[in-house]
């Protein structure tokens, strides 16, 4: 083993002095021979890595039985990695437990809501709330820490593998158990929870707490208020386990910054990790692309997601595929430059940090059809050459290491309580997607060139200028108080559909709706209208709707129609409504869905009364996304070609100075298809960068462009 000097240079994040951005994958090396891992560390010096992910899945060839360590052969990797300058996030090891432990202990297995056992196989089963799985992975924790706290490889933990991915909902007798304990600490009394889970419903009253379950296969819908719970509860104790493992290590390796894998994308829903962001030393994330129409728009809403869960500190992407993966039902090979375009997407967005999964792709195993940075066809590949490219290019941002994204005026509210409560079963529709609509409006930022942060809850709204809440559904007077501050501050506020409904325990406030909003946004609600799956409802601004209308009364005089329906059941009344405090904000309801295309010219109306001026010049809007990062001394602006079109930037191009480009490089002052380009400029220099100015002095304007 090394001397302590190379420590502090392979810790991760590297503080203040940041030098590098962090570059690896998984590496799975149990899965080969050690003639196998002395060429991979050569080929990794090659690609430019310099953290790996290890032991994720190693449990079983730790410990071979319950009373047998074998720890020689990770000795022998950490010191391979470690002695060639490349550091390791070394695992846990907890996430997959081996099958001994199951055969001795069947009963840290999960069970599937209508009682069945989920059975060993494949991986993750195991119970969150199993004393007996927890006491087993703590042990191996516990030998983890000891043996490699003192590594000089060892830059940060990974405590077990994207917690929650296979086992969030277990519905077994150890999970009803820790229920009722979750439950007595929220409730305090059986009496209140029946008044919170309105039990005089349906007689379902509880007399003690025994009688109380998770929600299991039932003859009807279950209490939604015990859903909403059983969600909170499963959540917190994933949550838990985490807090468990980090424990141990706090307590063996103080120094060593801790994180775990979220998995901020796409429908993962079940963890609410605006609630976990706090128990990682740094937030990282796991993405992967599904093809479609929005995909890069999602790619850059969950990485957006990410680091403003992290609060905006530089956070570390953990994961994404060099190329197909092996879990949709089609797994499409990544365009040439597409690789390098969703890499640095993510480092726009504030990742200093870009891993895969995984280094080398497995011969065996049920993911031997994913992509890996070395493939099936070896080094001699278009994916591995271009893991070397990537590797070049992050080399050369490596004065980015550090830097914070720039918050941007719009803010979109993203909350897993509206999520979960929106989505509930017995509703006016069961179609309703509260991440899909979110995803709507931030398709429409980028369509109208503006930059606009995705923020949890807790993020300070007096930052922003304009604040989209979508799909807002479970809204309490804090809540509430909240968005009239901001809007009394002079803030615009965004509502849609379906929004200030409930309030946490999921009850209706009375008197129409959309409930505690009602004022602000000067409408009244009688009864939901929501659409059939093949309606359609037409809109004077030459737009539609789709999946839910409202019958709107507008109760305030400062309140006028913005948007109107001319066909379908609200015909010739509001579809869109504001309400415009004098001197103040405003307050946008938007009764329909509008998808987003239809969102466009109603979100390009609130920022016009914001006075925001689009950051992009028309004939690059959608096609380019920005995104600024600042730090001490010099501002990094991203510009990203979405399109397969070479693209001219015109006046963009000479707004700094070229750190680094991917795809076409043949002109300066175009961006080939998929290509990258990140300019460099001294802070105070540059038109980006000063929050101080703002409004119509806009403080990220790139080019004179027409509002
Ligand atoms: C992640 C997981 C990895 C690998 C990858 C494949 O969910 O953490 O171990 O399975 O997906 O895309």
């Amino acid at each position: 083993m090394q001397s302590d000097h190379r420590r502090r240079w392979l810790r991760w994040p590297q503080g203040t002095n940041q030098t590098r951005i962090g570059y690896g994958a998984d590496y799975n090396p149990e899965q080969w021979s050690p003639e196998v891992w002395r060429q991979d560390v050569r080929l990794m010096r090659e690609a430019g890595v310099n953290i790996v992910s290890l032991a994720i899945f190693s449990w079983a060839r730790l410990q071979p039985t319950a009373q047998t360590w074998d720890f020689d052969w990770l000795d022998e990797v950490m010191d391979l990695l470690g002695d060639n300058g490349i550091a390791v996030d070394l695992a846990t090891a907890t996430a997959s437990p081996p099958p001994w432990l199951t055969t001795a202990h069947p009963e840290i297995l999960p069970v599937d809501r209508n009682g069945h056992t989920i059975w060993p196989g494949a991986r993750q089963h195991w119970r969150p709330t199993s004393a007996v799985f927890r006491q087993h992975a703590l042990a191996l924790v516990t030998e983890m820490a000891k043996r490699y706290g003192r590594h000089p490889a060892l830059a940060a933990w990974h405590v077990s593998n994207e917690l929650g991915c296979h086992n969030a909902w277990d519905y077994s007798d150890d999970a009803a158990a820790a229920f009722r304990i979750w439950l007595a600490d929220r409730y305090g009394d059986v009496e209140t929870l029946n008044a919170a889970w309105g039990t005089s419903f349906w007689s379902q009253r509880y007399g003690d707490w025994p009688e109380i379950l998770v929600p299991r296969l039932a003859a009807s819908h279950p209490n939604p208020t015990q859903q909403l719970d059983f969600r909170r509860f499963s959540s917190d104790a994933l949550r838990d386990h985490l807090r468990a493992e980090r424990h141990v290590l706090g307590q063996l390796t103080p120094d060593i910054p801790v994180t775990t894998n979220f998995m901020v994308m796409g429908q993962t829903q079940a963890m609410d990790y605006a609630s976990w962001a706090g128990d990682v030393d740094f937030v990282a994330n796991d993405h992967y692309v599904v093809p479609g129409p929005q995909a890069l728009d999602e790619l850059s809403f969950s990485a957006n997601l990410t680091r403003n869960l992290g609060g905006g500190r530089p956070w570390f992407l953990m994961e994404h595929s060099p190329s197909a993966v092996n879990w949709q039902s089609v797994n499409v090979a990544k365009a040439p430059g597409a690789m390098l375009r969703d890499s640095l997407t993510h480092v726009a967005h504030g990742a200093d940090a870009v891993c895969f999964f995984q280094w080398r792709q497995s011969a065996s195993g049920a993911e031997k059809y994913h992509s890996a940075m070395v493939p099936h066809a070896g080094p001699d590949s278009d994916v591995f050459r271009s893991v070397v490219e990537l590797g070049a290019v992050l080399g050369d941002l490596h004065e980015v290491a550090g830097s914070q994204v720039v918050p941007p005026h719009v803010a979109i509210l993203f909350d897993w309580a509206s999520w979960w409560a929106s989505e509930l079963d017995s509703h006016p529709s069961s179609r309703v997607r509260y991440r899909q609509e979110a995803l709507d409006w931030y398709s429409a930022a980028l369509a109208t060139g503006t930059r606009a942060d995705i923020v949890p809850l807790s993020a300070d709204l007096s930052r922003y200028d304009v604040v989209v809440a979508p799909i807002l559904h479970v809204v309490d007077a804090e809540l509430a108080g909240r968005l009239v501050d901001f809007v009394e501050g002079g803030g615009h506020l965004v509502t849609t559909y379906f929004s200030g409904i409930v309030d946490r325990s999921d009850h209706v406030h009375l008197g129409g709706y959309p409930g505690l909003l009602r004022e602000l946004l000067g409408i009244r609600i009688q009864e939901f209208a929501p659409l059939l799956e093949h309606e359609s409802v037409a809109l004077d601004n030459g737009t539609s709707g789709t999946l839910w209308t409202d019958q709107i009364e507008i109760t305030d005089r400062e309140t006028h129609c913005v948007v109107t329906y001319l066909d379908g059941p609200q015909s010739g009344r509001p579809a869109v409504t504001r309400r415009v405090l004098p001197l103040r904000g405003s307050a946008t309801y938007v009764s329909t869905r509008l998808g987003a295309g239809g969102i466009v010219p109603v979100l390009a109306s609130v920022l016009r009364i914001a006075d925001i001026i689009p950051e992009l010049p028309q004939a690059l809007r959608d096609k380019v996304e920005v995104s600024v990062r600042a730090g001490d001394d010099s501002v990094f602006t991203f510009l990203i070609n979405r399109t397969n079109e070479q693209l001219d930037l015109g006046a963009l191009a000479s707004q700094g100075t070229q750190l680094a480009r991917t795809g076409d490089i043949s002109d300066p002052a175009t961006l080939g298809p998929r290509g990258v380009m990140v300019l460099s400029s001294a802070r105070g220099s540059a038109p980006a960068g000063n929050r101080a100015a703002r409004r119509r002095h806009h403080p990220h304007q790139l080019a004179e462009v027409e509002p």
